[in-house]
């Protein structure tokens, strides 16, 4: 799964390569009906859902369906909104025992690992250094694994934990 493609080419390029069952989600409808249109014909297998990643439950109701789920930018875009713990919860619902959550974003390395790293979640955070070819513009890729089946937490404790890590970056 792709979240938050917008209107990125990423998910044609490994469509390319071989990696045929690719889902991809944004919130903006108008996007994937145009992404949608689009592809039809490139790239059949794809698919294409309207989905707020907040509210995930709505549209994609499996759990543990993804193998590996994509985000470029979007973590970084629901940082500044409201919802952010919902849409981290709802990613780690949907991804399957072991499989992996991989982000690229633009935020401060340490803000962003911090953020994944919930103490009582089983997540392993891996960060990686990403050259961008701009001096000023530092990008790091996190690869979180989901090591073992979600437990019960209190969501409201979980958002409290991240709201402390953002507020104080
Ligand atoms: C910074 S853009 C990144 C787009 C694309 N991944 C790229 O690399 O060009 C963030 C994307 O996240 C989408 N987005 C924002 N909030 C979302 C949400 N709650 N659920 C799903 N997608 C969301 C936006 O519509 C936008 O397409």
């Amino acid at each position: 799964m792709i979240v938050g493609c917008g209107s990125s080419k990423l998910s044609k390029i490994l469509y390319d390569l071989g990696h045929r069952r690719i889902t991809n989600v944004d919130i903006d409808e108008g996007i994937i009906e145009d992404m949608k249109r689009k592809y039809e014909e490139e790239a059949p297998e794809m698919s294409w859902v309207t989905c707020d990643i907040t509210k995930a439950k709505e549209s994609l109701e499996e759990d543990e369906s993804f193998d590996l789920i994509l985000d470029k930018g979007t973590l970084d875009a629901l940082l500044c909104a409201d919802g952010v713990t919902d849409g981290y919860m709802e990613i780690l619902r949907l991804l399957r025992v072991g499989g992996v959550f991989s982000v690229i974003s633009f935020r401060p390395a340490e803000l962003i690992a911090q953020f994944l790293r919930v103490p009582e979640l089983p997540v392993e955070v891996e960060i990686k250094t990403l050259e961008t070819g701009s001096s000023t513009r530092k990008a790091s890729m996190f690869l979180l694994r989901k090591i073992s089946a979600l437990p019960w937490v209190d969501r409201d404790e979980v958002r409290s934990y991240q709201n402390d890590v953002i507020k104080v970056s």
